[in-house]
């Protein structure tokens, strides 16, 4: 229980999902039994339902992990389309370019080692979609570039906004966890009213915030 969703309405929407195809399969069981943290496979299937009504055809990630989220966007978006992700733990990197090799998207995928924040000032370009899905005290770091680099109507998405229900309540708090949510609320709040965003916090997975780029 993540204190955002029921449990039996996760499972349920879980069967209703369609069968990962076996590659794909092989990342959420590599992920569960090491610990990874990836996004959920019913956040995956909303993002990538999201991006093709877009026709997002170029995302920038902060956070690749194993590079699940990144095959499996990449796979969605199909040909032309291209996927720059930022990882600073050097296994990791390793691991995600492995997959991401064996997914025969060598062409489509660039991972870049090293910190978000030392990267992203670094990176230029017009995307339709930039994912944050890395340290989440840190959003609020990446957030006035991020709104440079997206396109006119490009799409903003944040992971794990509500973090176990934290976010809302300081009923859920952990103590030692009081600093990312206190800057989580503040960037939760950021998005929301920023006059170049509209905003759409939505309580699936951990919480997922999507923001469009009015201008
Ligand atoms: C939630 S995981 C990413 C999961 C991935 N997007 C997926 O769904 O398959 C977050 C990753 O971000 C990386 N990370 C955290 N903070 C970062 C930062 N400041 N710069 C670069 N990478 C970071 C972590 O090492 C971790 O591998």
């Amino acid at each position: 229980m993540n204190n955002i969703n029921q449990d039996y309405i996760e499972k349920y929407i879980g069967e209703l999902l369609p069968r990962p195809i076996p590659f794909i399969q092989e990342l959420e069981e590599y992920a569960q039994k090491h610990n990874v943290p990836i996004v959920q496979p019913e956040v995956a299937q909303l993002l990538t339902l999201i991006l093709k009504i877009q026709k997002s055809k170029n995302i920038l990630e902060v956070g690749t992990a194993i590079g699940y989220s990144a095959i499996v966007f990449s796979k969605a978006m199909g040909e032309d389309s291209h996927i720059l992700t930022i990882e600073r733990d050097p296994e990791m990197v390793s691991l995600a370019k492995e997959n991401i090799k064996k997914s025969g998207l060598e062409d489509k995928i660039e991972v870049l080692e090293g910190q978000a924040e030392d990267i992203f000032p670094k990176i230029d370009g017009a995307f339709d979609c930039i994912f944050l899905d890395a340290a989440k005290g840190h959003y609020m770091d990446f957030i006035s570039k991020s709104l440079k680099l997206l396109k006119k109507d490009g799409l903003l998405i944040s992971d794990n906004v509500l973090f176990r229900g934290m976010v809302a309540t300081d009923a859920l708090v952990k103590r030692r966890k009081i600093t990312i949510v206190k800057r989580m609320r503040k960037y939760l709040e950021y998005i929301s009213n920023h006059p170049q965003l509209h905003t759409s916090i939505i309580p699936i997975g951990d919480g997922v915030a999507l923001s469009i780029k009015k201008e």
